[in-house]
């Protein structure tokens, strides 16, 4: 599919409104809001208040990415909020099933967030619920680390765990450390969309950047 989600954890947050729009005029896909709690992950960012800011600014989907410890009683706020789809970490609570189904009642597509050491095989019982699977490709709560490169295999085994069970397109993102160095590999293993921060919101320019990716 080749998407692109520009993270705006790297954007400049005093003219967010400006940012959003430069990256949608840029060929943006969707823009990527990372929430943070400070408890799930050593990093705080933003709550429901930003993302329907954010929605009053953008024109293309807002896909949030919920890093928090209780998306049991958060997730809906987020939908109800403006977020087009609400990932949230399989690791951060035993209600995974509950949570699908709140956040698909608030109107929101149902996105799963696995960390770099959780496995593929944890969807099995949930595949079926889900419109997207996020693979983080570094470790959750701080932009501009190092991809992590075993992320690569993650993602074709994946797409062949998903293809093994399901007709329905399931949407593959991956998250951390994409760049134009790896971008194609991603993409060729399977991605649909890449999120991408401080490789975007860093550049001079950020259509530039954005081509490169899709290249
Ligand atoms: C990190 C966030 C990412 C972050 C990616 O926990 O989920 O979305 O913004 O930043 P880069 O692209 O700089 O690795
Ligand atoms: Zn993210």
């Amino acid at each position: 599919m080749k998407k692109v989600a520009p993270s705006i954890l790297s954007a400049d947050f005093t003219r967010l409104g400006a940012e959003l729009s430069a990256m949608e005029a840029a060929g943006a896909d969707y823009h990527h809001l990372d929430v943070m709690d400070g408890h799930f992950v050593p990093n705080m960012t933003i709550g429901p208040l930003v993302v329907e800011a954010a929605r009053r600014a953008a024109s293309i989907p807002l896909d949030v990415h919920l890093m928090i410890s209780d998306p049991l009683t958060y997730a809906p706020q987020f939908a109800k909020a403006g977020a087009d789809i609400v990932t949230f970490h399989f690791e951060a609570t035993p209600h995974v099933h509950s949570v699908m189904m709140k956040i698909a009642q608030a109107g929101a597509k149902v996105g799963i967030s696995l960390t770099p050491s959780t496995p593929v095989e944890a969807l099995s019982e949930v595949i079926g619920g889900l419109d997207l699977v996020l693979i983080m490709s570094v470790n959750p709560g701080f932009g501009g680390q190092a991809f992590i490169p075993e992320s690569l295999d993650k993602i074709a085994r994946l797409r062949r765990f998903i293809q093994a069970r399901t007709d329905r397109h399931i949407l593959i993102e991956v998250d951390g450390g994409v760049s134009d160095k790896n971008a194609a590999q991603l993409y060729e293993a399977g991605a649909d969309i890449l999120v991408s921060g401080s490789f975007l919101y860093g550049a001079p320019d950020y259509q530039a950047a954005l081509d490169s990716l899709k290249r």
